[in-house]
């Protein structure tokens, strides 16, 4: 894969990232689109400023919870497409300074990062339901026309956004990610992104905004779609949300299956990608009760595979068995199951070597192998490398990891030939 060679390659060693939407929409907790989704009055969703008090934010909790959960960036919402802004912004009044909270909430977020050491994220929409410069024509995503006493200008909107996006860069220490989102208009202008490297060198930038950015983002599922034994060929950092139906705070959610995470997870992790996992906190400021719990669980599964999905190379090429992912590190090869195992046992094909030990990360026990010849293979005659007795009942709710270590792994190659002689026993 691709190295960006400078201060971003951050990025490629810290791979499972918090993401957090959170803005006036929490208050009602239905969606963060709620404005637009429940067509909301623009003038009765403004007011909700005025009960805008999340006296519990601590950001030292979402922080906490992010490094047990074993995340190591945070990408947070300043402005979502309300336009209500979480900052002090000089640049409209729509913020939280004016409201009852009366706080720069990215600032507190801010310091409490980089008082840990922990890479901060700015996400921005481009679409903006509030202000009077932007052009709302009822695509995707927009209020059907202008609000009454809106002038849409789109040059003026930019000059607005060019000032917002440099007071973010220039007034909260370093940033490591600027995240757009809803370029609605599709416009081009790279110079925005040339501002924000120049402010913030280490800030890896994504596709959505002006121009291509550093890399791509996936939402949900989207992502796995095509071979899934084929590695990213961009940086990608694909974006899942802990329950189904909102980012934003969602008091009557349908949260995710661990089962569902953990393989969305290792279908992007396995492969290259970041994986940035989101929460809605509550007008409070608290992560809900439900949402922490996913999350724990999903770090409790993490914490014990992590090593087969950071700092590995994507190799399930060895194998044509399309249940498993594979990724190595030099001779030790992860086998992750992320289909549904349909039988305790998992053919490798075509590898017909002995590991030398094998085990199953999730519980630490070891697992059985053989390579032998299988009736079911009487018709190529060729033995295979196959791991048995494993715990797939048990284990059920679970994406099971074994750890095979090799004397010599060979680097084998994508669709067979000569190479692939050397993963079978001669
Ligand atoms: C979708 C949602 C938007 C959310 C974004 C995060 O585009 O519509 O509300 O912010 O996903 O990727």
């Amino acid at each position: 894969m691709r190295r960006f060679g400078d201060a971003r390659d951050w990025f490629f060693r810290k791979r499972f990232g918090l993401f957090i939407h959170w803005g006036l929409y929490a208050l009602h907790g239905w969606h963060e689109q709620e404005q637009w989704r429940r067509r909301v009055p623009a003038v009765e969703y403004q007011n909700l400023r005025e009960q805008w008090n999340p006296t519990a934010f601590d950001p030292e909790e979402w922080l906490d919870l992010a490094e047990e959960v074993g995340m190591e960036y945070l990408v947070f919402t300043t402005k979502h497409h309300d336009g209500f802004c979480l900052w002090d912004t000089k640049l409209t009044d729509y913020n939280t300074m004016h409201t009852p909270y009366g706080r720069d909430i990215v600032g507190m977020l801010a310091e409490a990062c980089h008082r840990r050491d922990f890479p901060l994220g700015l996400y921005y929409s481009i679409v903006d339901w509030h202000h009077p410069n932007y052009p709302n024509q009822g695509r995707h995503h927009e209020l059907p026309r202008p609000k009454p006493g809106d002038q849409p200008d789109w040059d003026a909107y930019m000059d607005f956004l060019r000032g917002q996006v440099r007071e973010l860069c220039t007034n909260y220490g370093p940033i490591h990610a600027f995240w757009w989102d809803m370029n609605v208009p599709e416009h081009g202008d790279p110079s925005v992104n040339a501002m924000i490297r120049e402010l913030q060198p280490a800030a890896v930038i994504n596709n959505r905004g002006f121009d291509e950015g550093d890399f791509g983002t996936p939402e949900r599922e989207s992502g796995t779609e095509g071979d899934p034994a084929q590695p990213f060929d961009r940086p990608t950092e694909a974006c899942q949300s802990v329950g189904v139906e909102s980012w934003g705070y969602r008091e009557d959610e349908d949260y995710y299956t661990d089962r569902h995470l953990q393989r969305s997870m290792t279908r992007y992790l396995a492969r290259g990608a970041n994986y940035l996992l989101n929460v809605g906190p509550t007008a409070q400021g608290l992560i809900p009760t439900r949402a922490r719990a996913v999350l724990r669980r999903l770090g409790d599964w993490y914490a014990r595979v992590r090593e087969a999905l950071v700092d590995v190379e994507p190799c399930s090429h060895l194998t044509d068995n399309r249940d498993v992912l594979l990724t190595r590190r030099g001779n030790t090869l992860y086998v992750h199951l992320v289909g549904d195992p349909v039988c305790d046992a998992v053919k490798l094909k075509p590898l017909a070597i002995e590991p030398k030990s094998a085990i199953m990360l999730n519980t630490g026990e070891p697992v059985q192998w053989a390579v032998d010849l299988l009736p079911s293979e009487h018709e190529s005659q060729r033995p295979c490398l196959r791991l048995k007795r494993l715990p797939v009942s048990e284990q059920a709710t679970t994406v099971l990891v074994a750890k095979l270590e090799f004397v010599h792994l060979p680097p084998g190659e994508a669709g067979g030939g000569e190479q692939q002689s050397d993963i079978r026993q001669s």
